[in-house]
């Protein structure tokens, strides 16, 4: 599967910026990044990787390495494939891995992230985890870019060409293949019996349309942006996989509405945040699922609870028929129920609908914010 894609042949689809059209690619683009990736007794055949399973196999630790919006995805690869490959996985902003002597050898394994395969910072990174000996492998969006060129396997994700500087659909599309390396790897060393594997590959086919249900009820989200276009700051919560999601919703409103937003783990709360809460304060809070494991969820619930006792205005995105955040919610944003791990794909969706609208509503140009480019070739 080869495309070359023509950034000025790309156009804005009907929407007024590149950013509405591609939050509304993103069904597209996860089902074209799960694309052609099983083989004809349904098992996971990743042959464009390029690497030799048995070095898969060999691998005794992951380091992902990614900047901006590309590190959150790598945080959520993180809580995947450990948990489905019990292989240990770090993830790191690149510009930092490189100095501080990290402890590489031939049986790790280097992740990269990156859409435009030509971030200096993730570039860099690579050609120095390569000169200790590490195996190299690059998700990335850009096809023949320079990270995957100089990697030893890599995965494409298929989002297709991503105009706006902020990401949203390559971001989705960066988690769909995370999902898929987690899960080759787990099939090679029998870490997951077939069938489970399948019913998680069937689970991730069923999100394309289960984004487009949260794509549909986006005036719900635009319309609470536009009430809440002079917020001076936003917070945002979340859990687990919900974390990451949480600092992607902040870093879209930082980037695009010049809104000063932070994102924390929840547990986190009680060791500093909370003394930022008073009265109005607007806090998003990624909810877990219900059904997730560890009582999470009644943990993430009674956070909602001390913020909105010290006045803040919360804003909760959680999973359809979660009755209990209804009650500390001053809005609810649902979306339909899937595996606790995918919940990011559908999660960060209303997050990037919120930004793209607030941002919109205060007369920015979305597309391109200011004193940002798509793709940092500088270190
Ligand atoms: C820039 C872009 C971000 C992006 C980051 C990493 O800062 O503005 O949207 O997440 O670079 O880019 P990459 O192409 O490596 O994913």
């Amino acid at each position: 599967f080869s495309v070359n894609w023509d950034a000025a042949a790309a156009e804005k689809g009907g929407y007024g910026t590149f950013m509405e059209k591609e939050i509304h690619d993103q069904p597209k683009a996860v089902e074209d990044t799960l694309l052609g990736r099983t083989d004809a007794s349904g098992r996971l055949a990743l042959d464009e990787l390029r690497i030799d399973p048995e070095e898969l196999k060999g691998i005794s630790k992951i380091i992902v390495l990614a900047c901006g919006t590309s590190a959150y995805a790598g945080m959520v690869a993180k809580y995947a494939i450990e948990h489905w490959v019990r292989v240990p996985v770090e993830v790191e902003l690149s510009h930092e891995f490189r100095y501080r002597d990290p402890i590489i050898d031939d049986s790790t394994l280097i992740v990269s992230l990156s859409q435009s395969g030509e971030t200096m910072d993730t570039l860099m990174a690579v050609r120095y985890a390569k000169e200790q000996g590490a195996r190299t492998l690059a998700i990335c969006n850009t096809n023949g870019s320079t990270i995957p060129r100089e990697s030893d396997a890599v995965l494409y994700t298929h989002a297709g060409p991503e105009i706006a500087v902020a990401s949203t659909k390559a971001f989705l599309a960066q988690i769909t293949a995370s999902y898929l390396l987690g899960l080759y790897m787990a099939q090679l060393r029998g870490k997951l019996f077939q069938g489970e594997i399948e019913d998680i590959l069937a689970d991730l086919h069923k999100i394309p349309a289960k984004i487009q249900e949260v794509l549909d009820g986006g005036e719900q989200i635009r319309e609470l942006a536009r009430e809440m276009a002079q917020a001076p700051s936003v917070l945002f919560l979340g859990r687990h996989v919900g974390y990451p999601v949480a600092m992607e919703g902040a870093l879209k409103l930082k980037e695009i509405a010049y809104i000063h937003a932070e994102g924390f783990a929840a547990g986190e709360l009680k060791h500093g945040p909370i003394a930022l809460i008073d009265e109005g304060q607007p806090v998003f809070v990624v909810v877990p699922s219900p059904r997730g494991r560890d009582s999470l969820h009644a943990k993430v619930v009674s956070n909602i609870q001390e913020v909105r006792a010290r006045g803040a205005k919360t804003i909760t995105v959680a999973e359809t028929g979660d009755a209990d955040v209804v009650d500390y919610s001053e809005t609810v944003f649902y979306v339909p129920e899937t595996q606790p791990l995918l919940m990011p794909l559908l999660t960060t969706v209303p997050l990037q609908i919120f930004a793209c609208a607030l941002a919109a509503e205060k007369g920015y140009d979305v597309d391109q914010p200011r004193n940002l480019a798509k793709s940092v070739t500088v270190e």
